[in-house]
Formats: C-alpha cells, structure tokens, sequence
C-alpha cells in the first residue's frame, strides 16, 4: 500500500455523479448530517458529522431546524436538503481528488463568511465523503490520499515565523517533524468531565491525562485504559460516583472543588504503576469561556469563586506548580485576548496553551492570536470551519508559525473514524478524541492501532519529544 505514497500529483481519477444525504443520529441521540458521494465508476465514500456542546460564538454555523415538533428543534432534514439540491449540483462532474475545488465550489454556493446559509454541516458531510471517494476511486487508503492532500497545501504567505524569539510558540521547544512526515498522534484523553460535558457538577470541562513516556501509540493506549480503570476503583473506594461517565465517556463524580480531580487521577497513575509526570501527565480543557461573564470567571463549585483574568491564569499556574500538568486548554474565554495575552506570557514556556473557543479552527482567529501572541497551540476541528480543505489551511498555519496542533474530535460524535487518518496524514503529533469508552470514541482509538499496523516505519511516535523542555 505504501507504492506511489510520495507522488505529487493525482491525474484524473473519476468524476462524482451523484450525493446521498440522511439524517443520523450521533453519540447524544441527536441528529446530524450523513452524506455518500457517489462516481461514475461506482467509487463511492461516506462521513458523518460531529457535533459540539461547549461551542465557541465564532463557529461556523451548524444548521438545525429549529422545528419544535422533531427533535426539540434539533433536526437537520434542511442541511440534508441543502446537499440533494444545492450542493449536488455543483459537485456533479467534479473529480472528488480535487478537493481545494470541490471546497471552493461549496463555499461559493453557500456564499456566506460562516457558512450559515447551507449550514457548515451540510458543507462538511460533502466534503469528507468526497475524500472518501476520491480514496476509494484511488484504490488506495484514506490516509494515503489525505496525506496527499496535505502535502498540496501551500503555506500561508504571510504567518509569523517559529523561529521569532517572541513567538510563543517558541518557549516550548518546536518538534521539527510535525507536519512533515506521517506520525501516529499522541492521545490527550479525558478521565474525568465536568461542565457543559457532565452536568455542571464541576466548571472546568475535561480533565485529561498525555501518556507521554509510551514509547508507541498501542503502548499509550493500553496505559490510557490501565490509567482509567484505576481511577474507577480510586472513585469508587471514596465513594463518588464512578459508573456515570459525560458526554465523552469521562467519569462524572461528585466532588467538591475543581483541584480534586487533579489528586485522584495522579492517584490513578500511580495506582496503575506508571510514573506521574514522566510516563503520564495531565492536561486539562478549562472551556472557561463558559463561566466568564462581564469580565469575570465565575466558578461555582466548592465554595465559589470570581476571579478576574491575572486570577485565573495565578490559579491555573499554582496547579502547574503543584501537578505534573503540561497542557491547559481555553484557560480563558474567546473575547478575553488581554487574559490570553497574560496567561501566555505568564505560562507558554511551562506548558502548551491550547486555543479551541478563540480560534475555532478559522485561519482568520488564528492568524489574529499569533499576532497578538496568544496561545501556543491549536485544536482543530473539522466542524468548527466547515471544510476538509480549510482545516488543512488552519493546521499549516498553525505549524507555520510554530504552534502545535491537536486534531480534535466533538462532544457529540458518529461511528465515523476519519479523523484518526487525518491526524496522521498531516503529521498533527497530537489528537483529543474523548475517553476510552463508547464505541463513538473507540472507532477512532481502534482505527489508530489499525493504521499503526499498516504503516509499521512510515508512521513515526514522537511521545516525550513533543514536550521536550525548550533550547536555550
Ligand atoms: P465540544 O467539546 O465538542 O462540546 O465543543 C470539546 C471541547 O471543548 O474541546
Ligand atoms: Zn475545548
């Protein structure tokens, strides 16, 4: 399967003839847009979308009916509708290996800057079927084509450099191989869930455990669910709660404060025999976008608190002092650029500072934090832009200027696996996919050890190198 990998060109392979789209339901019970792009030659692909809970306000659009009597309003039958009879006609005839076309011609028929006429779910179920199809009118694999694709992806002409001393992205020292080669991600998982995820019950979101001293990706993973059953029984001996898990398939607990969950899961990784910090280290999604009003972060479990932005960055560096914690996501809301400004300057050189509310995968919010120096890193998600080729555009210029990427999966999710390929393909380092139950999730864990099979030496482990200390 490896023959032709580092060809760069794909002449004409077929030509789409005809789009099938249904509603599905998701890993919540929710609706969403499934689509089939089908050839002239009978080469056909299909993909779903995911769909998210803790959405940022500069997403693009995510069309539902809004019609009370389906689904509480949740249906989607008009961005089906939008891909039979506005988005067919414009794919017909088109070679689905094309996709920097076909995603333009998407984009220009729905013709708004969030794509809120057609919907960015209807836009997304086209796009990730052609590039099944293009794969499977190929004759070769998906990560194969998609990598393809992304080596097709030009630069950004202008984002700041990675090697500028002022990039923040440059106090963690910048691994050279991402985006460059095929590389089987590091899996950043969720233990525990709170937030919009589980409830309320806590106001930070996920708390996440890397596995960085595993020496493999299937190495990693037998850690991560090791790590998972342990912190089952920790649970379970105090007595909170450990069967409910979040949308994601974290454990729910009822605990007191937002500290806790970081004690329980170092128990849990010592429990499992493994080293905190060396072979397992934790990261956390602070989603704080959600708890912040007029300016304040108001945190409501233990005994409640407001702090300001200088606050909650001084909170989250005294658990960086205390935890072994290497990866803090929206530590601060999507329209707090001063806050980020701050905990940036405060925090990038310790630790990687994940931006998903205030960039939502949209190269424009990107390009805009790396000039105001926010952030170091960038979660990408599909449906967060709309387009396969737009993520690609997001993920290059992430890695243009030297911030690491984390290719993400939703809250709400499909069986769908696409995105274990397209983390590899591009070489990203690192993926967010959820917890290690339910099946949702599992696709793509399980489609990872699959392509780790596959590729055996052309996909490369980086582990510990992603966080390496930074060069003086
Ligand atoms: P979402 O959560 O899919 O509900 O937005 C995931 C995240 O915030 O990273
Ligand atoms: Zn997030």
């Amino acid at each position: 399967m490896n023959r032709g990998w580092t060809d760069p060109a794909v002449s004409q392979t077929d030509t789409i003839q005809q789009l099938v789209a249904r509603e599905i339901l998701d890993s919540r019970g929710r609706p969403t847009v499934e689509v089939e792009v089908h050839c002239h030659s009978g080469a056909w692909g299909r993909a779903s979308v995911p769909s998210g809970a803790s959405t940022g306000q500069f997403e693009a659009h995510e069309r539902r009916d809004g019609d009370p009597s389906r689904h509480d309003g949740l249906g989607v039958r008009r961005a089906v509708d939008a891909v039979l009879h506005e988005l067919a006609p414009v794919c017909r005839g088109l070679d689905p290996s094309h996709q920097e076309e076909l995603d333009d011609r998407l984009r220009a028929c729905d013709g708004t800057p969030h794509k809120s006429r057609l919907g960015a779910n209807a836009l997304l179920g086209v796009s990730l079927a052609a590039a099944r199809a293009a794969a499977a009118a190929q004759g070769i694999p998906l990560v194969q084509h998609l990598f393809r694709l992304w080596r097709g992806i030009a630069a950004p002409e202008s984002a700041p450099s990675a090697t500028s001393p002022d990039s923040p992205g440059s106090g963690l020292r910048f691994e050279p191989r991402l985006g460059r080669q095929l590389l089987m991600p590091l899996p950043m998982v969720n233990m525990i869930s709170g937030g919009l995820h589980a409830g309320r019950n806590l106001d930070l979101q996920d708390w996440l455990i890397l596995p960085v001293g595993a020496g493999s990706y299937h190495q990693a993973l037998d850690w991560i669910v090791l790590v998972y059953r342990r912190l089952g029984t920790v649970l379970t001996e105090r007595g909170l709660e450990a069967s409910l898990v979040g949308d994601e398939g974290g454990y729910g607990p009822r605990v007191a404060d937002n500290e806790i969950p970081l004690k329980l899961i170092v128990e849990a990784i010592e429990r499992a025999g493994l080293r905190p910090g060396d072979d397992v280290a934790l990261g956390l999604d602070v989603a704080s976008t959600h708890f912040f009003r007029d300016g304040t972060y108001h945190l409501a479990a233990g005994k409640g608190q407001t702090l300001s932005s200088a606050g909650m960055a001084e909170l989250l560096e005294s658990w960086v002092d205390r935890y072994p914690l290497i990866s803090i996501e929206d530590g601060c809301a999507d329209d707090d650029w001063a806050g980020w400004r701050h905990l940036t300057q405060r925090l990038a050189t310790r630790v990687q500072l994940i931006g998903d509310d205030l960039f939502v995968t949209n190269p424009g919010r990107i390009r805009e934090g790396i000039q105001r120096q926010c952030a170091n890193s960038v979660l990408i998600k599909l449906n967060q832009i709309g387009t396969l080729t737009e993520t690609l555009q997001a993920l290059r210029l992430t890695l243009a200027a030297g911030y690491r990427p984390v290719v993400s999966a939703r809250s709400g999710e499909t069986e769908d696996d696409l995105l274990a390929d397209l983390a590899v393909a591009t070489g990203a380092g690192q993926i967010k996919i959820g917890s290690i139950v339910r099946s949702e999730r599992l696709a793509k864990y399980n489609q990872l050890l699959r392509l780790e099979e596959q590729l055996g030496d052309r996909a490369g482990w980086l582990g510990r190198g992603l966080f390496s200390a930074p060069t003086p």
